[in-house]
């Protein structure tokens, strides 16, 4: 028995060692496929795997902009190729787990054409933008910048890395337009009467907890509730258009695109 279970644990150890994806270390530290087939061929995969959320010309959409001259996450090509194999983790940046190395390399060598492109000049005044944030748009009722702020919307310390000016622009004319992937406003009605609209932050079979808008935490028994209503498409943001002028939103995209973290 015990020889069993070793024989057993030698076999798996060997399965790891035969693992073909490259280990870190053996990463190359240049792109070795870079002639203008490469790139080419790197563009078509860009078309079908991140246009979709880095737009046709890494303009930005749901992701960021690519077409920036140096990107923070991935400064050289090593960690850029990781990068695009692995995903961010945690963020709605997946892994290219059907592409193949030689394929990563050449959708790399396309990403950084990309960056030879003029960077976005955005009209809007930054200082202006953070004022209407803290003031007239009630913006920081909701969200948090640098620890200080609301929570019933995320966290946007680091928005202008992770999303392009056009994204931000139609955020705020039409918010439902494009919601994370998994975010749903609930509301619950209780056995007892009381409704309760939030944001779901957990849910299995028997529970569901949620943050009402007034950032209190909620957790329920399924069986306690009447009624549980899934608001899908739906999100507290209000839309701007109206409230905030042309120029006001130009201000606050450009106060947006320069939330990069504390550094
Ligand atoms: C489902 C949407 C989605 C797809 C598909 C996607 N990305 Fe992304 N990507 C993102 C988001 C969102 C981020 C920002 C993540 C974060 O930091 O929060 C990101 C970040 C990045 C970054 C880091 C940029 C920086 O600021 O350093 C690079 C590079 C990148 N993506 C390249 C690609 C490439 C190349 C592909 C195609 C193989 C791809 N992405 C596919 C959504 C996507
Ligand atoms: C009543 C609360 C509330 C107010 C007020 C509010 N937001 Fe939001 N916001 C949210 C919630 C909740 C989300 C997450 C769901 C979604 O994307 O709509 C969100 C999402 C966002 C996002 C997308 C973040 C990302 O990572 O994709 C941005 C950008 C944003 N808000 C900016 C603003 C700005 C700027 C204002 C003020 C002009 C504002 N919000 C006012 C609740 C609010």
């Amino acid at each position: 028995m015990v020889r069993a279970l070793a024989t057993a644990f030698l076999f798996a150890l060997s399965l790891a060692a035969q693992d073909p994806t490259l280990t870190d270390d053996k990463i190359p530290k240049e792109n070795p496929f870079t002639t203008p087939a490469d790139v080419k061929r790197g563009q078509h995969l860009f078309q079908g795997h991140c246009a979709p959320c880095h737009g046709p010309a890494g303009e930005g959409s749901r992701g960021p902009s690519l077409a920036r001259p140096r990107l923070p996450r991935a400064p050289d090509e090593q960690s850029l190729f990781k990068l695009l194999r692995n995903g961010i983790e945690g963020t709605e940046m997946p892994g290219a787990w059907v592409m193949i190395d030689k394929e990563i390399w050449q959708t790399a060598a396309f990403v950084r054409t990309l960056g030879r492109t003029a960077v976005e000049s955005l009209p809007g005044d930054r200082a202006r933008g953070e004022a209407v944030f803290r003031g007239k748009g009630k913006c920081a009722g909701c969200h948090s910048v640098t620890g200080q702020g609301g929570r019933t919307g995320p966290d946007l310390t680091e928005v202008g890395t992770r999303r392009s000016a056009s994204y931000l622009r139609r955020k705020l004319v039409d918010p439902t337009g494009d919601l994370p992937e998994g975010f749903l406003q609930v509301t619950v009605a209780t056995k007892e009467g009381r409704r309760i609209t939030g944001i779901r932050l957990n849910e299995d079979t028997y529970s569901l907890q949620l943050r009402d808008l007034s950032d209190r935490p909620h957790s329920f028994w399924k069986t306690d509730l009447k009624q549980i209503q899934k608001d899908w498409g739906k999100t507290p943001m209000p839309g701007y258009r109206g409230v905030l002028t042309d120029s006001e939103m130009e201000d606050v995209v450009a106060y947006l695109a320069s939330l990069r973290g504390v550094s």
